[in-house]
């Protein structure tokens, strides 16, 4: 089938080269020329594990092209995806913006009948909108030509983005019943069919329950994180170890043990935005969400945690000590650095007056490009991007652990303890057992472990 697929970032990028890797001819479109361009020299923009390979292989056989052309890409697809951001607005709701202006896009360039297909996280609503801007462009120029607006939202992760695209668990369609509805139900059921082969995994609804369930399902696992953080705070207090607690209610079928982990609290360009979304979109029904109001403002409070406990040990006034941070990135397996935690914990340790050395296995580009956002030229410069986690190492105070790469699970203690001042670690993901590093004769401090050891 072809395929136009508008904005080429996580999204897009992937959907376009796993729909191009099932046969489809696709037309990856993006207003950056800078992408286009690294695309078309064979350049990735993100890390994303087997996207490079997809791209490439597709690339070579002719079946995905990059292009900043809006007309071509308009004339290319049956079928448009729009996988642009949705980045909150001043009050926390999606920005549709960037979808509107896609929408235009078609709707001045379209000739013949086109599905037009909401990928990106919109709210309950925006297929109308999307629709009405489709007509208004067409009755701009005088121009006839059908179309029917559906919304397919997408449940890939970041780091496991073209595994969970391949092997979805489920294929989320929504359509209308007019007969183009119907029409492009048939072929949206067609270029899944792939997918469904093993067992039938989509599920059919309309719009607006398609558009809800986005929100619902990263509303459900931020409540999941925040539950648990919230729990891990009052673990560390009452002398409680989250860890047994999380294995003790996860063998609980009904509770499961996916999303069950305290940590640093949950970042990334998904989560926050969508928990945000959910609520402003409650708000304009005059209706407000509660438990999402919680979950957003723990999130904000954990998120402080880690660097309360550096804090809390080793005093206000950070001036003269020097600390080593693992993990930039916001979860493992991607570059992505959009509201990591990390951020707000170098800003704890820089405004305390301390230096830093960082670490990441993939994100050390990205981490100075936003560093260079968050931090003034003369707060930059006490941060060291260092060339490996034992580098990162020499000469700190102790280790603060952010993101759990698999890289950091099983370090060498040996060598981290000579190479630290104070055997001290800081672990923001729980990546090791406070038994082991009391045998280690490390002080540990992790989320809701509630040892303090040191032999
Ligand atoms: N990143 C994820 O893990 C993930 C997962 C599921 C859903 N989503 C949702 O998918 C959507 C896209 O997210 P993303 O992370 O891929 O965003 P992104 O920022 O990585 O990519 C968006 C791309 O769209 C381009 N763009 C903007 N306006 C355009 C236009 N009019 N025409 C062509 N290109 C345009 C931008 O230049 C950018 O390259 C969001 O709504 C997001 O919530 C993201």
């Amino acid at each position: 089938m072809k395929i136009t697929i508008i904005g080429t970032g996580y999204v897009g990028l992937v959907t376009g080269a796993c729909l191009a890797e099932l046969g489809n001819d696709v037309f990856c479109l993006d207003l950056d020329q800078r992408k286009i361009d690294l695309l078309n020299n064979g350049g990735i923009p993100i890390h994303e594990p087997g996207l490079e390979e997809v791209v490439a292989r597709n690339r070579a056989a002719g079946r995905i092209q990059f292009s900043t052309d809006v007309a071509a890409s308009v004339a290319h697809g049956d079928v448009q995806f729009i996988a642009v951001g949705t980045p909150p607005d001043e009050d926390g709701s999606a920005d549709l913006q960037y979808v509107l202006a896609a929408a235009r896009n078609i709707g001045k360039h379209m000739t013949g009948f086109k599905v037009v297909v909401d990928k990106s996280t919109v709210p309950v609503g925006t297929g109308d909108r999307v629709k009405a801007a489709l007509q208004e462009e067409l009755a701009a120029r005088g121009a006839h030509a059908s179309f029917s607006v559906v919304s397919n939202p997408e449940f890939l992760k970041e780091g496991a983005a073209v595994e969970d695209f391949m092997r979805p668990d489920r294929i989320v369609i929504g359509h209308d019943s007019t007969a183009e509805g119907q029409k492009a139900a048939a072929m949206m059921k067609k270029l899944y069919a792939p997918f469904n082969r093993n067992h039938e995994r989509t599920f059919w609804m309309d719009v607006r329950s398609a558009e809800f369930t986005k929100y619902a399902a990263n509303s459900m696992l931020a409540t999941r994180i925040s539950f648990m953080n919230e729990l891990a705070n009052l673990a560390d207090r009452v002398g409680v170890d989250i860890e047994a607690v999380r294995h003790g209610i996860g063998s609980d079928p009904r509770i499961g043990h996916s999303f069950l982990y305290a940590g640093a609290g949950y970042g990334g360009s998904c989560f926050p935005k969508d928990v945000q979304a959910l609520e402003r979109t409650a708000r304009q029904y005059d209706q407000d969400l509660l438990i999402l109001r919680a979950v957003e403002a723990v999130n904000d409070k954990q998120k402080l945690v880690l660097g309360q406990k550096v804090i809390k040990r080793f005093g206000e006034d950070l001036r003269g000590k020097h600390f080593a941070v693992w993990g930039l990135a916001f979860k493992p397996n991607t570059d992505d650095m959009r509201e990591a935690p990390s951020r707000v914990l170098l800003r704890q340790l820089i405004d305390a007056g301390a230096t830093v050395a960082v670490y990441d296995p993939v994100a050390m580009t990205e981490a100075k490009r936003v560093l260079a956002l968050d931090l003034t030229a003369d707060e930059l410069a006490r941060v060291r991007f260092a060339d490996s986690p034992m580098d990162a190492l020499s000469g700190a105070e102790a280790l603060v652990i952010v993101t759990e790469w698999k890289a950091f699970r099983s370090p060498d203690f040996e060598r981290i303890r000579a190479a630290l001042k104070q055997a001290v670690i800081f672990d923001g993901r729980n990546l090791f057992e406070p038994q082991v590093m009391a045998e280690a004769a490390f002080e540990y401090h992790g989320i809701g472990r509630s040892i303090l050891t040191r032999t």
